[in-house]
């Protein structure tokens, strides 16, 4: 099938792999405007079910309205996916088919300059998800210390120039917009040496600890492994390192038999797997797909079956 400017990010390898089924039930944990669970629902017709949850309130009007002609078919919900647990006990759903997370920022959010995501727009710098929730990234950046600031970036951001960008950061502040800090980064760095714009780092680094964003991979990961049937799939597409290491070694650890250490004695005989790598290596974008959407290049497809 062809791939359309307006499709997700990798649309039709999700569906190929989640493999929904009429009647069954699935969870789009990241919602958005509901390009995903438009197609999981389409897929899964007559009878199946979707629960879909984000905590962007935005993105949940647009998902209503777009899935409104599922009638309900279609569950939403304003919850975070750290939730997931509680969610699936609140509408009775025992266990599920499968399970998407397509994390990160949306299109969306990521083109309208007044949620603060982007260098390419000036806005408020904001960058939360629930922007009615939790400290935007202004606060973040004016009241944290030069030396954790440094830290943040460096971790979240794999920023190697962090403590020269943490320095003037604080020497500047306070900073309010986007333009202000992009600004700010790009002449602490001095010249570029790479194709991406120097402050790509320092917007991811902040996003994610305004979002506590690999906190709550971490915390939804085992949520799903639980809610799923035996048989039931999980699909995971991340698009930094980072939160694409932590799914890797996830679906690893409960597909993988632990390494058997010689000097031990066998611990591993009555090891059994809870997962079935369906993607040894990730799927990622083809060139059709990066051509019309850009964005598309970073993604990386997981997807694990309950075994
Ligand atoms: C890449 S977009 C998803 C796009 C979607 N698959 C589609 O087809 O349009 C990621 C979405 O996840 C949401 N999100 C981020 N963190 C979340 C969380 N903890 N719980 C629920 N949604 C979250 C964001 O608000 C954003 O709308």
């Amino acid at each position: 099938m062809a791939t359309s400017p307006h499709q997700p990010v990798l649309y039709q390898p999700v569906l190929d792999l989640l493999e929904p089924l009429d009647g069954g039930r699935y969870v789009d944990g990241t919602l958005g405007a509901g390009g995903h669970a438009h197609g999981i629902l389409t897929a899964s017709g007559p009878n199946g079910r979707l629960l879909g949850l984000d905590v962007d309130g935005e993105a949940i009007a647009l998902a209503k309205e777009r899935l409104d002609k599922f009638g309900d078919r279609a569950n939403i919900v304003q919850a975070s996916y750290t939730t997931l647990d509680q969610q699936l006990y609140v509408i009775g759903w025992d266990q599920v088919d499968g399970i998407l997370l397509d994390l990160g920022a949306s299109s969306m959010q990521f083109d309208s300059p007044e949620r603060g995501f982007s260098f390419m727009q000036s806005g408020p710098l904001d960058m939360r998800f629930d922007n009615s929730l939790g400290q935007s990234a202004a606060e973040l950046v004016n009241n944290v210390t030069e030396e954790d600031l440094a830290a943040l970036l460096r971790e979240y951001g794999e920023e190697r120039k962090a403590r020269r960008i943490a320095r003037a950061i604080t020497k500047a502040r306070p900073l309010q917009t986007t333009s202000e800090l992009a600004e700010l980064v790009a002449k602490s760095v001095g010249r570029p040496q790479e194709r991406i714009h120097p402050a790509t780092r320092t917007f991811q680094a902040l996003r994610i600890a305004v979002n506590t964003e690999l906190e709550n991979v971490k915390a939804v990961l085992p949520q799903a492994l639980a809610a799923l049937k035996p048989g039931g799939r999980m699909a995971v597409i991340s698009f930094h390192s980072l939160e694409d290491r932590m799914v890797k070694r996830f679906i690893q650890q409960h597909s993988r038999p632990p390494a058997v250490n010689p000097d031990l004695p066998p611990s591993s005989e009555h090891w059994e797997p809870n997962l079935k790598e369906i993607t040894r290596k990730p799927v990622t974008a083809d060139e059709e797909e990066v051509q019309l959407n850009p964005r598309s290049r970073s993604a990386k497809l997981r997807v694990a079956e309950k075994v």
